[in-house]
């Protein structure tokens, strides 16, 4: 038997029928990112494999396990790229490549599209999904107000969209060198119990001690709902920043948790870190993630330090949780030709680009038949007016119009027709 292809593990077809809450989440985004005044800006889908290990972090799970990398054709030749697993690294990498530090004090984009990661596909886990997100980036530009926006931003979208209730959990790691703070805290709190953990864990312990706080390991959570996060690694200056985010998050009458253990799964992050999580969608319920990543510029080659906060948001979770709210309407047409005898298709094609060439939508049954059989196609395809075309009308140089809502139809002369569509349209 010939064989027959399926799309690939862990990833979608949107068909039709979905894809108008696809188009609906993404004109949505685009009011609110012209809004808040952000700009599209389009990067490819494969970068060089380093770009994303030096951001993201040799040592995280994505880096590690999930890296999709693109094969050379040449067998001899290892190719250094691979497909895009988040659009941050990408971002940045534009910004630093272009020299937009010297165009604009504060640069702000947005972005969606897709991403890839080799994970075990399940529920709202795939392989290839889809993220919208922004990043703001700018020299000497870090402001709590902007942290605040940037979070205000994804909250304004997550209900613009519909989602269920959703929790916004916050944090801050301070700066880099709080950060190793932070890391030597943990360390010093976590030696002693470390043979608790799964053997990876205690390998984490020494290479990138955050994990154990990201980790979903029953043992490493009780581990840590332990610990008496007090904060005490954190600078004057870095607590003084988040307590100001917090203000400023209040002022905008969002609503969050603070919640110390929240480090996120990528290296990249100082300061503000966030999390936006539906319950409802079970194991995979993040909606979204961000944070502050101002050490990230330097590291990728800009020569000087550079602030930069950004989001993003996974499209088909935030479909997920807004299920219930989407009304999923038909994508209509303004006309349905049908045609009584096969005689009449080429009479019906050519009136089908007299109406398209009017600015008015229009289909056509490319088969003749009977009434009834016909009607049916026009039914389904939520055509406002049908055209029959039938020997009558052929004869006396006419066509039937049916009003589908109300059933009424009407003769209208074919000379006549541009005229009829100045009303009806
Ligand atoms: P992330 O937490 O890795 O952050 O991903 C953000 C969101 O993408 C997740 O919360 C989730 O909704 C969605 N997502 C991630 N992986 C998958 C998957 N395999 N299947 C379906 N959805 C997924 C980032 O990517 C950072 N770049 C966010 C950021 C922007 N930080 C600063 N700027």
């Amino acid at each position: 038997m010939t064989q027959r292809f399926s799309v690939p593990r862990g990833t979608a077809d949107i068909l039709p029928d979905t894809v108008a809450n696809w188009q609906n989440m993404e004109r949505i985004a685009r009011d609110y990112f012209q809004l808040f005044h952000y700009r599209e800006l389009r990067t490819p889908c494969f970068e060089e494999t380093e770009l994303f290990a030096r951001s993201m972090g040799q040592t995280t799970e994505v880096v590690q396990k999930q890296m999709l990398r693109l094969q050379s054709q040449k067998e001899d030749e290892s190719s250094p790229f691979a497909l895009r697993p988040e659009g941050t690294a990408a971002i940045l990498r534009a910004y630093i490549q272009y020299g937009l530090v010297k165009q604009e004090s504060l640069s702000k984009f947005f972005y969606m599209g897709p991403m890839f990661r080799g994970e075990r596909p399940q529920k709202g886990r795939l392989r290839q999904f889809h993220q919208m997100g922004v990043e703001a980036i700018g020299a000497g530009t870090a402001s709590p107000f902007l942290d605040a926006e940037v979070i205000a931003l994804a909250v304004n979208l997550l209900k613009a969209f519909g989602c269920n209730p959703f929790q916004l959990k916050v944090n801050t790691l301070g700066s880099l060198s709080d950060k190793n703070q932070f890391a030597s805290w943990l360390r010093g709190n976590l030696e002693s119990r470390l043979n608790q953990l799964e053997p990876e864990l205690q390998q984490s312990f020494r290479a990138n001690i955050f994990r154990i706080l990201d980790s979903k390991d029953p043992a490493a959570k009780a581990l840590i709902r332990d610990l008496n996060f007090d904060g005490n690694y954190l600078s004057a200056e870095s607590r003084e920043y988040f307590a100001q985010v917090k203000s400023a998050l209040d002022s905008l009458r969002v609503e969050y948790t603070v919640v110390p253990q929240l480090v996120r799964g990528l290296d990249y992050y100082t300061h503000t870190v966030f999390e936006f999580s539906d319950p409802s969608l079970g194991s995979q319920d993040a909606l979204g993630a961000g944070g502050r990543y101002n050490g990230l510029a330097r590291q990728l080659g800009a020569g000087i330090d550079i602030d930069a906060i950004g989001f993003a948001l996974g499209m088909e979770r935030i479909l997920l949780s807004a299920a219930g709210q989407q009304s999923i309407v038909p994508e209509s047409i303004s006309y349905y030709i049908i045609s009584l005898d096969e005689a009449f298709i080429g009479k019906a094609f050519w009136l089908q680009d007299i109406i398209r060439r009017q600015g008015v939508s229009c289909d056509m049954s490319y088969r003749g038949g009977s009434v009834k059989s016909l009607m049916r196609s026009a039914n389904k395809s939520g055509a406002k007016y049908t055209i029959i075309l039938g020997q009558d009308e052929i004869i006396k140089n006419e066509l039937t119009v049916k009003i589908m809502h109300s059933g009424e139809q009407l003769r209208v002369a074919l000379d006549q027709i541009e005229e009829f569509l100045k009303n009806h349209r």
